[in-house]
């Protein structure tokens, strides 16, 4: 079957990796792909939100699965799209509704979902730029940290953590501004203490079935200090998950997450993926992302034995039930190489050599995020650029491992975390 994977991040390049070696995949197109997909598919140029553009290669390349990497075309409604169609309404597509998409589209729409389910979560207060007095009072009411949240998508960016109140404040001010875009309204949340979890599940709109767990690490810098990013690096499974905290995220988190979607009367097909805070080995609810995690997938799609498109295939056909998610036994690290000045200024299409000084090793995995092939020849076009993945029975071994390609590769023009792991491994 001809398949089309929208998406350009390392994510998109550790699925079409893992679905290539199906032997139900006849081709795949990448829309647009990266200099690592270009290896395994056809990349297609284009906006991932054109969904006309989508329509026409879908129809042109007879394509009969669309995986859907990122969170903007679910939240664009891309699902909602090719059911309204005659012409691709029968092609199988992985990615929740429009309606499920607002769980990661609107954070005021999902606190006010967690709210009605009672799904343990901070407590919070939306104010829109017409009330930012009384979001001011709300401020002065609470005790710091506090945090303030645009309302719409902001690539994870959109997020304050204060330490007082004059900046809270001005915070709002910079949100309303139009700082991550346009923000209609603004959240004041409760700070929540703990450690943070990446918990995944699959769903075919009828069951769901877990999928693995990964801790991220957002910060630029090492010791989880500085700015905000994409995510400089994850590893899998994390260190905080047990049986008893399991069982607790699925009955107070993911069972009445589903009710609640089922009760919109919304279709989830795909992936959810559920951003924890974990306290006392109780779990609360962050933030819903209608999706997989990047980089958390590039550390987590190594350890899966099941056929990743076999379970795909069960999701489009609504038969997940009778499926099996198998896991080696295993710890997976990913380390993301990254444009020196990200998530600021960096420089662009600069060559990256060396690549074929990379071990070929059954354990050990590059997935290049921000990168395109000229002439053979790899160069960077974004700020998180490669992502160095090992699998072994010990974590530590398998950081020592990326560092080591990482430093084999010795890309001038790239820094990354030397730590990712560290609250498992250093402690
Ligand atoms: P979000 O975009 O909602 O995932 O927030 C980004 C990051 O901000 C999260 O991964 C947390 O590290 C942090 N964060 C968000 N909300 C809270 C909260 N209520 N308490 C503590 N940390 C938070
Ligand atoms: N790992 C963060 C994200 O995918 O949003």
């Amino acid at each position: 079957m001809n398949i089309l994977v929208i998406g350009s991040g390392g994510r998109e390049h550790a699925i079409i990796n893992s679905i290539s070696k199906s032997n139900k995949c006849s081709k795949i197109f990448a829309l647009p792909g990266n200099g690592g997909t270009e290896l395994l598919a056809e990349n297609l140029s284009g906006d991932v939100n054109d969904f006309e553009l989508i329509k026409k290669i879908s129809l042109k390349y007879k394509i009969s699965l669309v995986f859907v990497g990122p969170e903007d075309p679910i939240v664009n409604g891309i699902y909602d799209f090719f059911k309204s169609d005659s012409q691709l309404k029968d092609i199988n597509i992985i990615a929740p509704s429009k309606q499920a998409g607002l769980l990661e589209g609107s954070k005021d729409f999902a606190k006010d979902f967690m709210q009605k389910y009672n799904i343990p979560t901070a407590k919070h207060k939306t104010f829109s730029i017409e009330n930012i007095d009384e979001a001011d009072k709300f401020l002065e009411s609470m005790s710091p940290p506090y945090v303030l949240k645009a309302d719409g998508l902001a690539a994870g960016k959109g997020v304050y953590i204060c330490e007082d109140t004059e900046r809270a404040k001005n915070a709002v001010v910079e949100i309303f501004n139009g700082k991550f875009g346009k923000a209609e309204q603004v959240l004041v949340e409760e700070f929540l203490q703990g450690e943070e979890m990446s918990y995944f599940v699959i769903s075919d709109g009828k069951t769901f079935k877990k999928f693995n767990t990964a801790q991220d690490h957002k910060r630029v810098g090492e010791g989880d200090n500085g700015k905000n990013t994409g995510g400089m690096g994850a590893y899998c499974p994390s260190g905080l998950i047990n049986e008893e905290l399991d069982a607790k995220i699925v009955e107070k988190i993911i069972k009445p997450t589903f009710k609640a979607i089922n009760d919109m009367g919304a279709v989830y097909k795909g992936f959810l993926y559920v951003g924890l805070m974990i306290k006392n080995n109780n779990p609360y609810l962050v933030e819903y992302n209608v999706r997989m995690g990047d980089p958390e997938c590039q550390t987590i799609l190594p350890l899966l034995k099941s056929d990743l498109l076999e379970l795909i295939l069960s999701c489009c056909d609504e038969n997940l039930e009778n499926s099996i998610v198998e896991w080696e036994d295993k710890k997976s690290i990913c380390v993301v190489l990254c444009s020196k000045g990200y998530p600021d200024k960096y420089r662009e299409n600069v060559e990256i050599s060396n690549l074929d000084k990379i071990i070929n090793d059954k354990n050990i995995f590059v997935y290049h995020a921000g990168t395109q092939l000229i002439n053979n020849k790899v160069y960077s076009t974004g700020g998180r650029v490669l992502n160095f993945v090992c699998i072994s029975d010990d974590l530590k071994v398998s950081r020592e491992t990326v560092i080591k390609e990482i430093e084999n590769l010795n890309w001038k023009n790239g820094f990354y975390r030397k730590d990712i792991g560290f609250r498992i491994i250093d402690k």
